[in-house]
Parts: C-alpha cells; sequence; structure tokens
C-alpha cells in the first residue's frame, strides 16, 4: 500500500496519560487523583459513573493506576524506544495533582514540576515534540471531596492557576497544549470525565451540563493564558469523536443520528467557535436545565477560541429508533451504538470503521476549518508471546494500516491534519476497564490484569511496522 500525501513536517507519534502510565502514584509528594479511586473488577464501571463508595482507596480493592507501567521511573528507557521508532511527538498528561497535590496549595510542588521538566528534556533531548493534555481525567481528590468537583465554579480558577503555573514553566519547551481529554466523556462517565459523584435527587444532567460550562470556561481562559505566556505555542480542544450513522434513512433515524452527533459536538462548537450553538439553547428548555453563567462568561469563550481541534477516533456509531434494532448494541462502547451490521468488532466490542475516520475527519474539518489532529486511534487486544519470545501482532497492523490509509484519503479530500499519535504506543492500564489485557502498545509491557510481572518492555512485530510507516512519512504501509 502505498501513500505519499502527509506533509513533510507531519507530527508521527504516539499518546499516553499520566494516569494510565506514571503509577508511583504517591510519589513525590503527589495528591490522589480520580483513577487512584478506580479499581479493576464490576465495580470500576459504576464509581466512572459517579456512584463514588470512598474518597481514599479501600482494602481488598486493586488499583491498577498506583503502579501501572511505572512509566515514572522508567520513562528514559520508554523514550529510547520511542525514538528507535523515529517519533516526532509524544502525547502525555501533566497530572494536575503532582503539581498542586490537594489542587489549591498557596503554592506548587517543586517535586512534581521538576518530574516533567526532566521529562520534556528527554523528550527534547530525542527531538521528540512534547504534546501536553492539561486535564487526562484526573482532578485532585480534595477538590472532588471539598467542592464537589467541576459542578462548583471555584475549579475554573483553580484549574486557570494549574495551568498558568505550567504554561510559565514549561513554556520554552512545550508548543502543543490541549486543555481537556475527551472532554465530551463527562456526559458519559462523568466521574471519570468531570470528578462528578451523585448522589440521591441530584438533577443528574443539570449537574452535567453545569460541569461542562465550566470546563468550558476554564478551557477558554487556559486558551487565553496559553496564546499570552507561549505566544508561539498552539493550544487545542479534545473530543471522543466517531461519527453517528442512522440505521436506517427513515428520517427518524436520520435526525437522531444529527442530534447524537450534536451531543458530543456541542463542546467543540463552544471551544472552537466561542458561542454556545442554537440548538443547545432548545435541549436546554427542552429537558428543564438550567445552567448558571456568569455576565463575563460569553466574552470569555468568544475572544479565546483553540487553535486545532485534537481528536480520538476508535469507531465510528450507529442509532436507531426502531426499539428492535436497538436491542442489538455493541459491548463495551462507551458511548452506546447499535451493532453496524456491516463492520467487524474488536475483542471488546468496539466498532472496526477505517472508512468511518475518513467520514469523520472530514466532517470535523467542515464544520470547524481548523486543523485537526488525531491525538488518539488504535486497536485494544491480548496478544500472546510465543515461546521464542516473539510477538506477532498482524490485527493491530491491519487496523492501523488500514485507518492511515484513510487518514492519508482525508488529507487528500482537503483536510488540513497536522499529525497522528496513535493510542498507548506502549501498552498500558486500560481506562474503560482497568485491564491491562486490553494492549494498543508497540511495546509490550509485561505485566498481567492482577498486577503481577516483571514490567520488562519487549518489541512487538507493529514496532518494526510503524518504525517504517514514521521512516516513510506514510508513504510505506
Ligand atoms: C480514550 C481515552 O477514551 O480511549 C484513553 O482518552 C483510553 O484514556 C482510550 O485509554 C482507550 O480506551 P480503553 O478503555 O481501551 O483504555
Amino acid at each position: 500500500m502505498s501513500n505519499n500525501v502527509f506533509p513533510s513536517d507531519f507530527l508521527w507519534g504516539g499518546a499516553i496519560a499520566a494516569n494510565q502510565a506514571e503509577g508511583a502514584y504517591l510519589a513525590g509528594g503527589k495528591g490522589l487523583t480520580i483513577v487512584d479511586l478506580l479499581p479493576t473488577g464490576e465495580h470500576r464501571r459504576s464509581i466512572m459513573k459517579g456512584n463514588v463508595p470512598a474518597f481514599t482507596p479501600l482494602e481488598g480493592e486493586f488499583y491498577p493506576s498506583h503502579e501501572a507501567i511505572d512509566f515514572y521511573h522508567r520513562y528514559k528507557e520508554d523514550m529510547a524506544l520511542f525514538a528507535e521508532m523515529g517519533f516526532k511527538a509524544l502525547r502525555v498528561s501533566i497530572s494536575w495533582a503532582r503539581i498542586f497535590p490537594s489542587g489549591e496549595d498557596e503554592t506548587a510542588n517543586e517535586a512534581g514540576l521538576q518530574f516533567y521538566d526532566d521529562l520534556f528534556d528527554e523528550m527534547l533531548k530525542h527531538n521528540i515534540q512534547p504534546v501536553v493534555t492539561l486535564a487526562h481525567f484526573d482532578v485532585p481528590v480534595h477538590l472532588i471531596e471539598t467542592y464537589g468537583s467541576w459542578r462548583n465554579r471555584k475549579l475554573v480558577y483553580l484549574f486557570e492557576t494549574y495551568a498558568k503555573t505550567v504554561f510559565n514553566r514549561y513554556k520554552e519547551k512545550v508548543k502543543y497544549w490541549m486543555t481537556f481529554n475527551e472532554i465530551n466523556m463527562l456526559l458519559h462517565l462523568p466521574f471519570l470525565g468531570a470528578g462528578l459523584v451523585f448522589k440521591e435527587g441530584d438533577n443528574i444532567k443539570e449537574i452535567q451540563y453545569q460541569a461542562a460550562h465550566h470546563q468550558l470556561v476554564a478551557s477558554a481562559l487556559a486558551t487565553k493564558a496559553c496564546h499570552e505566556i507561549i505566544p508561539d505555542g498552539k493550544i487545542g480542544c479534545m473530543l471522543a469523536a466517531g461519527s453517528f450513522y442512522p440505521y436506517t434513512c427513515n428520517p427518524e433515524d436520520v435526525f437522531q443520528g444529527m442530534e447524537k452527533d450534536r451531543e458530543s459536538y456541542f463542546f467543540i462548537d463552544v471551544q472552537s467557535r466561542g458561542v454556545y450553538p442554537g440548538y443547545s439553547k432548545r435541549f436546554f428548555e427542552d429537558h428543564n436545565l438550567h445552567i448558571v453563567m456568569e455576565p463575563e462568561d460569553a466574552d470569555i469563550l468568544k475572544n479565546h477560541t483553540v487553535d486545532y481541534i485534537g481528536f480520538s477516533y476508535y469507531s465510528s456509531r450507529t442509532t436507531s429508533t426502531d426499539p428492535e434494532v436497538i436491542k442489538n448494541m455493541t459491548s463495551g462502547n462507551v458511548f452506546g451504538s447499535v451493532a453496524n451490521p456491516y463492520l467487524a468488532k474488536s475483542e471488546w466490542g468496539w466498532t472496526i470503521d477505517p472508512k468511518g475516520f475518513r467520514i469523520t475527519a472530514n466532517q470535523l474539518h467542515d464544520r470547524y476549518q481548523k486543523p485537526l489532529f488525531v491525538v488518539e486511534n488504535g486497536l485494544g487486544a491480548s496478544d500472546e508471546v510465543s515461546p521464542d519470545g516473539e510477538i506477532n501482532d498482524d490485527y493491530r497492523i491491519d487496523y492501523l494500516q488500514r485507518h492511515i490509509a484513510e487518514m492519508g484519503e482525508a488529507i487528500k479530500d482537503g483536510v488540513e491534519i497536522i499529525g497522528y499519535t496513535s493510542w498507548g504506543p506502549i501498552d498500558i492500564v486500560s481506562a474503560s476497564s482497568g485491564e491491562m489485557k486490553k494492549r494498543y502498545g508497540y511495546i509490550y509491557v509485561d505485566r498481567d490484569n492482577e498486577g503481577k510481572g516483571s514490567l520488562e518492555r519487549r518489541k512487538k512485530k507493529s514496532f518494526h511496522w510503524y518504525k517504517n510507516v514514521i521512516q516513510s512519512n506514510g508513504a510505506n504501509l
């Protein structure tokens, strides 16, 4: 397969998040954060939805983020492997609770700041551009316990302080930033996305949209600060993307598909266009939602829109108004999707749709007319280490090859894409299930779902394949 359409400065690389890779969950004075309260097993989903039993880890539960893959201590070894693959960029996140352990400390925590200084230095040493997310499923637990997290406007200003602190500290080292990872996740897994915990009688939808408003204002204030502090920097939003298809051409299905897309576009419409879209006013009225907005918010949102649209793409989604059809949902998809009879699924039930990637990219570009940055894409699969130590992950190569080819087609369609950082270039903890078994990496990590294993790193077949993709700037898939 040949493809020569990628710009010469295209940012090939990978993406990880502090909470799924670093481990060392209390090292250097770090405070507890959302994912430190997520065990593996059956409670995980209900906790992610906002039914949090306690604000401290519980005896007898296994919390995979506490050690994760120990990236905190092993990043030099990992960076050398990324460099060997030829990475131009690595997307990481800063853990808010390493910088401000309680979220509202008087001064920033020097040990946390130093860790990211060292990490960014190591990347730059290998000519790897850091692409940094400010909040990847990350709120200091103290803020959740004390203020109810993003439902409280106080978080807007605490987040602004945190953002300014890291912009000032890393302004010479980091030029690509993103505010909230998969900002639309807060509608689906509100604790994971925004630290929201619900109690009996709460108007859940109203709290979600109030928290969304606060995150949108905080995102705009961070964008403002980034533009002021790092004039040659770029800051983007980040959407969990994947267009909805109507199951049939019945206008009812088509309309529902449009509405489902808008549920997610809502966030980016505000972050990229700077105003609440007309349809959201109707939505708030129809659902009797009263969202408190301050008089200055409209100007803040209007004047500080993002420079690029970051997005993750794993699957397209399908929707139907037919009660019979919706009995057949795909499992494992956070966003809820009817099974698409034309498409295969991954082991975890996620629909595999390379063409949907091209469709999604085109739609996002048509809508926002800004550069796109693909900051997550990949296949979660279980890998076998053969007796000779090889990991032949042809299924992963096949998935990535077909998606990268469609990304090339999107570029030929006229879509501006500045980079591609595939998810989990080294195996990390799965966000949705907490498993290690659900692997995305080019690099295998010896660790299992129970936390056993040497943590040794090992190259998979896809390591050599991706190296060649980067070396040929996407010409050799
Ligand atoms: C995205 C997240 O939702 O998908 C990542 O931004 C996550 O944090 C990734 O890991 C893949 O999902 P999972 O559940 O397979 O890890």
